[in-house]
């Protein structure tokens, strides 16, 4: 069997593959561009853009807000004329100019979680780009559907479903991860389901796709017979050479086991899935001592200095157990013992670098 093409409005990807977005600095231009141009669709990750720019230490927001566009346009430049977005996290300071500028910049498409992107439609107007929410259940589906059509008028360009398998920050409580994983085929059945019944309201064609823990031929097909129109994939594409972050990241890929891979708490107040490292170690001693004696809480780690990622409402210094850019940046910054490491479920599975086109070709053949 071919793999189908992915349409989307009047955009077609020849490969019904996204690359996910990943922040921070997983996923910039280089990725990006490289997945367009062998006919997927390559997500920039918005989180700190701009933390490889000198401006960022002094004027982090700003800088972020102006680099949209600079590595946009880089990924174009050798993207073939292939489908490029970012993807833009709900929880993100200033979302809303976040989401102006991508659109501004001439995103095709803007993929939006980690909160419900209930105003995503007023804030891309009418412009070209297609966006997407990710839900992780049919309540949030329906919850965000409905919400834009009774005060847009309008629905999903398209709609990502993200399973518990999934990289990053998690749409599950850390309780419920087991049994999301044995219902999960179920769910994405009844939101490819409710999703249809929007296509019919709007009189069009809204694909769904799946993401978390998607890595071969096999998972992909298993996702195009449920229903869905394509995966968005993103941990194995940390193992490229193309992929953004440097060689030391990667490297803790390719150690990595099976075992190393686990749940761990951020202060964005959902689960995160990463690799085991030093600074998994300290914040899980941390969250244990509070629970052993709960004294009055302070972070975990030290906070240096607010870099302005999340809304202020969504992130208390006082009680947060860590500063989550710091800690990001820290990985990528060739400080990977201290620094946050997500990863799928799959990270283990990483076990050479290589090529983004490799992929392809495997996942094509
Ligand atoms: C290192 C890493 C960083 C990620 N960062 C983000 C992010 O900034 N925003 C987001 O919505 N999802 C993020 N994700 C989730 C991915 O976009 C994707 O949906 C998910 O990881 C898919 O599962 P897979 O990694 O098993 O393929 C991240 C995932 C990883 C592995």
């Amino acid at each position: 069997m071919k793999l189908p093409e992915l349409k989307i409005g009047d955009l077609t990807a020849k490969v019904p593959i996204i690359q996910g977005g990943m922040g921070i600095g997983i996923s910039l231009n280089r990725l990006a561009g490289t997945v367009a141009a062998q006919g997927g669709i390559g997500i920039l990750s918005t989180a700190q853009i701009g933390y490889q720019e000198e401006k960022f230490e002094r004027a982090s927001v700003r800088t972020n807000l102006q680099t949209i566009k600079k590595q946009l346009d880089k990924a174009r430049s050798f993207a073939k004329g292939g489908i490029l977005g970012f993807n833009v996290m709900v929880a993100s300071f200033r979302y809303d100019d976040v989401v102006r500028a991508t659109v501004e910049a001439g995103a095709d498409v803007i993929i939006s979680g980690a909160g419900l992107p209930m105003n995503l439609p007023e804030l891309v107007g009418n412009a070209k780009t297609k966006i997407a929410p990710i839900v992780s259940s049919v309540k949030a589906a329906k919850i965000i559907l409905r919400n834009w059509a009774k005060k847009y008028n309008r629905t999903a360009d398209f709609v990502v479903i993200e399973g518990p398998k999934a990289g990053g920050h998690l749409g599950f409580k850390a309780s419920e991860i087991d049994q999301a994983i044995i219902g999960m085929d179920d769910e994405i059945v009844k939101i490819i389901a409710h999703v249809k019944e929007y296509e019919e309201k709007f009189n069009t064609t809204i694909p769904v796709i799946f993401a978390g823990g998607v890595w071969d031929r096999s998972d992909i097909e298993h996702y195009l017979d449920l229903g869905c129109s394509g995966v968005q994939m993103a941990t194995r594409f940390i193992g490229t050479q193309e992929c953004d972050a440097p060689d030391d990241f990667k490297d803790r890929f390719l150690k990595a086991t099976e075992d190393d891979i686990h749940l761990t708490t951020s202060p964005v107040g959902l689960p995160g899935r990463a690799i085991d490292n030093k600074f998994t170690e300290t914040i899980t001693a941390g969250v244990d001592a509070y629970k052993a004696q709960p004294a009055p809480k302070t972070p975990i780690i030290p906070i240096a200095k607010c870099l302005n990622c999340l809304q202020h409402k969504l992130c208390d210094r006082k009680t947060i157990p860590y500063c989550i850019s710091e800690a990001l940046l820290n990985s990528v910054e060739h400080n990977t013992d201290m620094g946050l490491i997500f990863s799928g479920s799959n990270g283990y599975r990483i076990n050479e670098i290589t090529t983004v086109k490799a992929i392809f070709d495997e996942l094509t053949a």
